[in-house]
């Protein structure tokens, strides 16, 4: 085996990441969604030394807003032995009010001033939701992000309910929001709990705002204690419903960022699932600008930059792009609608030199396909290409990679 020395193998980042977007400088397309990490400057401080582009701050609201939390407040959906595939929490919004809030804005803003500091905001009242971003632009934020779409409802009229679940409603704040602002970007964050994502992304474009933070968390009830029937979180034995965040969401997230790139000419923040850098070309290929990460970092600490940014490093170097921007949008053209997918006669291919014969392909095919996978004596499993219709599950459940690949068949 040939040795390469340290000094040979790549290991730091070699493209420039930095680009601008919504007229911000972003020195890669990394930033801190609203959360715990962004509530405690010291944390923001921390995270920006180690790379991180920008940070949403927590939610903030007017001096008097009441924020009643409840403890233990996070519950975990672990599949097959992954801690945190699935992460719930019945948090609210941040209990620092506006005054703190636009305290920490002007300290990193001075410290950082090549870093995007957002702010993020959440009222009832008219007057409230405009004060907060005059006082918040007045700060230095360079944007301020609006959260339509709190798991556990909004402040005001309608308690328990998310702003943008409703088309008008998101409309008539976003434009207030919009109205008090002199020049720093809006962006509305909106919940994929709609029956149609693109109308809300249309009412958001009418209100004038700049963009859209697409999606937020899943609402979710995180599971039952089945001997005392507690759900989780339990306080006590009771409990209500979380917000679900974490890699379990990115598939829904990508389907919300990708119907409004398809359909509404608007900058979109993405937030949702993702954990990795190539998450992160995922997110952009069908839509993103830039991509927000919060439970990857509470699970694995900031640090979790490194990778994001050497991977995406490396993955520009490979595909010969010359910026992170030649990624938004990608995959959108191949986004098509059934009717429009192409009829072609598939059929499963075993590579018998990968198989391990553990008969997950048999069984897979047997109890949920059509019964076109043979066990031979040899225990490698042989296709009947007369049954199989090339549904792709077998290739799914096998655990070699490569092994199982779909064939068109001339
Ligand atoms: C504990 C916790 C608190 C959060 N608080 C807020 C918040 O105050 N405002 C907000 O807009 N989003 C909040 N979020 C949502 C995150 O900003 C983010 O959109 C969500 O976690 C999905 O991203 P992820 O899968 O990378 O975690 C919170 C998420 C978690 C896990």
């Amino acid at each position: 085996m040939e040795f390469r020395s340290f000094k040979e193998i790549e290991v730091y980042p070699t493209r420039d990441l930095s680009y601008d977007f919504l007229g911000i400088h972003f020195e890669n397309p990394f930033i801190l969604a609203a959360a715990p990490s962004t509530d405690n400057v010291d944390m923001v401080r921390r995270a920006f030394d180690m790379g991180w582009a920008g940070a949403i701050l927590k939610t903030t609201s007017v001096e008097g807003t009441r924020v009643d939390l409840c403890y233990p407040m996070m519950s975990t959906f672990d599949h097959e032995g992954k801690k945190l595939f699935g992460m719930g929490n019945i948090d609210l919004i941040s209990e620092h009010h506006i005054d703190k809030v636009e305290y920490n804005v002007r300290m990193l803003k001075k410290e950082f001033p090549e870093k995007m500091v957002a702010a993020s905001i959440m009222a009832g009242r008219k007057e409230d939701w405009q004060s907060l971003v005059q006082r918040l632009e007045e700060a230095g934020a360079d944007l301020i992000e609006c959260s339509f779409s709190c798991p556990q409802g909004n402040i005001g009229e309608d308690p328990g309910k998310m702003l943008a679940q409703s088309v008008s409603a998101t409309e008539l704040t976003a434009r207030w929001v919009k109205e008090a602002t002199k020049k720093i970007p809006v962006s509305i964050k909106i919940t994929p709990h709609v029956t149609d994502i693109v109308e809300v992304a249309k009412a958001v474009k009418r209100s004038g705002c700049d963009a859209l933070t697409a999606s937020n968390s899943i609402q979710a009830l995180m599971g039952i204690d089945i001997r005392t029937f507690s759900p989780y979180p339990s306080l006590g034995g009771r409990s209500t419903y979380s917000g679900m965040t974490g890699p379990a969401i990115k598939p829904i997230t990508l389907r919300t960022i990708a119907e409004i790139a398809r359909n509404v000419d608007i900058p979109i923040l993405g937030t949702g699932g993702a954990s990795t850098w190539g998450d992160s070309v995922e997110f952009m290929s069908v839509g993103a600008g830039v991509v927000q990460f919060c439970t990857v970092v509470m699970h694995y600490g900031f640090r979790v930059i490194d990778d994001l940014k050497s991977g995406m490093s490396h993955y520009l170097q490979e595909m010969k792009f010359s910026s992170p921007v030649e990624i938004i949008g990608r995959a959108l053209p191949n986004i098509v609608t059934h009717d429009d997918l192409p009829r072609r006669t598939i059929r499963s291919h075993i590579d018998e030199e990968l198989c391990i014969a553990c008969d997950l392909c048999v069984v897979a095919c047997r109890d949920g396909g059509h019964m076109a996978i043979d066990q031979r004596p040899s225990r490698i499993p042989s296709v009947d290409h007369e049954r199989c219709v090339g549904c792709g599950l077998c290739q799914h459940v096998c655990p070699v990679d490569g092994c199982i690949s779909m064939q068109v068949v001339p």
